[in-house]
């Protein structure tokens, strides 16, 4: 008995490891050849860059405008203008913006105006009763605004209109904010190429043959591109990290359950509420705070925002890699540079404790965001494609693409098989991977208690060309883990890297524990320059 047992468990491993290798042979190769047909395609291509900065108000962060609009130092109106004619050079290139409402944010800025000189309210109650009054914001296509279109990138969902305000639209306005646009995605959001059949593909500002990265990936490059002050992106497996890291901005990831995530498709049911995150995206590391506080509403009492953080006092821990899992791709010698010169600052500045961390369990980052993603109760993919009316075939509709003729893009469809891959919730590998992640939560609490971060990649590699993503799929694991965890990272930028792209680091913190990553992003701001310009200055 005792042999046979042994016998098996000896079997499972064997079969473990010939799975290992072939998997590992597969990515490996598909990796290599994908490089060199890439390199290949695009070798030649000159780097076009976007048209100059030619007017300061683009080079503020929202905070400075609301300041200089409240002091009456320059006019509502103006910024907006502003905006607008930047959006007007810079979309034609990288096809970000989607749907806008300028006539009417101009008027809004009017009126705006208006209130302002009338001297009906004095500065400081200006200033807390509306931090944002009369500066421009957007938001990604997937959250319902009145009046424009909300297609979350779905051809079925073309013609249909906001018909009122999702909560952060709504908490943005009361903050004074006016809405100016709405950006591109992925379709219903869930790749990680902001391309889909209603609007086509939104393109890097830095290389524009490169990928904004998704699913809040035209916001951010609309926020690279200097079009926008400040935008709302939502985040359920890196949407609003892996774009702010691609384009180099800052981005944040709120701790699970602080803002509302009301009218976005596809809609999060019961459990996915908790994996899904709206939150802040901007240029300027200092906007973040601000409108992270107007966006959690009278949830903000669960935060510590208002506390001191001193930086000296933080514990540090860093992983350079999640380890050698065949599916992901090994992190690029310039993300790991890019993080040494982090840890080396920190010490030297702050004479901080830092230390590499090893949590083994994130080698099954993606196998144990997938489980969880699949066990939360949401209707498949295939049916959110369907608009939850059946679901659609993905056979019938992979043929139909063949000639051209099919509604989804190729990633939908990819998504959609990918997630047919990922065995019952029931199974025990499912049971087995959903535990170990619950694990693993446990775990990083313990090591962070309420005062530590720890730094990671947002990705193995910096952005990749267009269409690339399909031949490295799991790669996004580095940040979807955090969403099943519940914990906030603020995504950091950190300058750019050999491919002419942006580099940068996640800084992950305990749940509610969003006061320090945003102040330790904050300070690396200072140190690394945040934000780089992707197009000439001339003001
Ligand atoms: C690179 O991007 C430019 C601008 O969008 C486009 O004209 C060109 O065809 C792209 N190159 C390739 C190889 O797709
Ligand atoms: C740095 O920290 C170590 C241990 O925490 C301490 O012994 C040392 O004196 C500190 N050095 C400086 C320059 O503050
Ligand atoms: C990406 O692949 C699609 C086919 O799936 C092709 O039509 C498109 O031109 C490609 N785009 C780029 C920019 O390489």
């Amino acid at each position: 008995m005792a042999t046979h047992k042994w016998c098996q468990e000896e079997k499972v491993k064997i079969l473990t490891w010939f799975v290992g290798l072939f998997l590992n042979v597969l990515f490996r190769t598909t990796e290599i050849f994908s490089n060199v047909i890439f390199w290949l395609v695009y070798r030649n291509e000159e780097k076009i860059r976007l048209p100059a900065i030619d007017n300061s108000i683009l080079l503020e962060s929202a905070t400075c405008l609301a300041k200089k609009i409240r002091t009456q130092e320059i006019t509502s109106e103006e910024v907006v203008k502003t905006f607008i004619r930047r959006i007007k050079t810079v979309n034609p290139i990288i096809n970000c913006v989607v749907d806008n409402r300028f006539d009417l944010a101009l008027e809004e800025a009017r009126k705006v105006d208006q209130l302002l000189q009338s001297g009906q309210k004095d500065e400081e109650s200006l200033e807390i009763e509306t931090p944002f009054l009369g500066v421009p914001f957007t938001i990604k296509d997937c959250f319902s605004v009145a009046g424009l279109h909300y297609t979350s990138g779905l051809v079925k969902r073309k013609d249909i209109i906001g018909k009122f305000d999702s909560d952060v639209v709504i908490l943005m306005k009361k903050a004074g904010a006016i809405m100016l646009a709405i950006t591109n995605v992925p379709e219903m959001c869930m790749w990680w190429e902001s391309v889909n059949n209603v609007y086509g593909r939104s393109r890097n500002p830095y290389d524009v043959n490169r990928t904004v990265g998704g699913s809040s990936g035209g916001e951010a490059g609309l926020l690279a591109a200097a079009g926008s002050p400040f935008g709302i992106g939502s985040d359920i497996g890196g949407s609003i990290r892996l774009p702010a890291f691609f384009n180099g901005i800052f981005g944040h990831k709120p701790t699970s359950g602080i803002v509302s995530n009301h009218e976005q498709q596809p809609v999060a049911e019961k459990v996915l509420q908790s994996y899904l995150v709206t939150g802040p995206m901007s240029r300027f590391c200092s906007d973040l705070l601000p409108m992270y506080r107007v966006l959690a509403g009278d949830k903000v009492k669960q935060l510590k925002l208002d506390e001191k953080v001193s930086l000296s006092k933080i514990r540090y821990f860093y992983m350079e890699h999640f380890g050698k899992n065949p599916l992901l791709s090994r992190v690029h010698p310039d993300l790991k540079k890019a993080q040494r010169k982090v840890v080396h600052h920190i010490r030297g500045t702050y004479n901080a404790s830092i230390q590499k961390l090893k949590l083994p369990l994130l080698y099954h980052a993606m196998e144990m965001w997938s489980v969880k993603m699949t066990s939360a109760g949401n209707p498949p993919f295939v049916a959110e494609l369907a608009m939850r009316k059946g679901q659609i075939s993905l056979v019938v509709e992979f043929l139909k693409f063949c000639i051209g003729k099919c509604d989804h893009t190729l990633y939908a469809l990819a998504m959609g098989f990918l997630e047919k891959l990922c065995p019952p919730s029931s199974h025990p590998l499912s049971v087995k991977m959903s535990a170990m992640c619950d694990e693993l939560r446990l775990q990083l609490q313990k090591v962070l208690g309420d005062d530590g971060v720890l730094l990671v990649p947002p990705h193995p590699t910096a952005a990749i060309y267009h269409n690339q993503s399909l031949t490295r799929p799991f790669n996004f694991a580095y940040v979807a883990i955090f969403n099943v965890l519940g914990f906030p990272v603020t995504q950091v930028p950190l300058g750019l890297g050999s491919w002419g792209v942006p580099l940068g680091v996640q800084v992950i913190g305990n749940l509610h524990n969003d006061h320090l990553t945003l102040a330790v992003a904050a300070e690396l701001e200072r140190a690394f320059g945040g934000w780089v310009p992707s197009s000439p200055i001339t003001c």
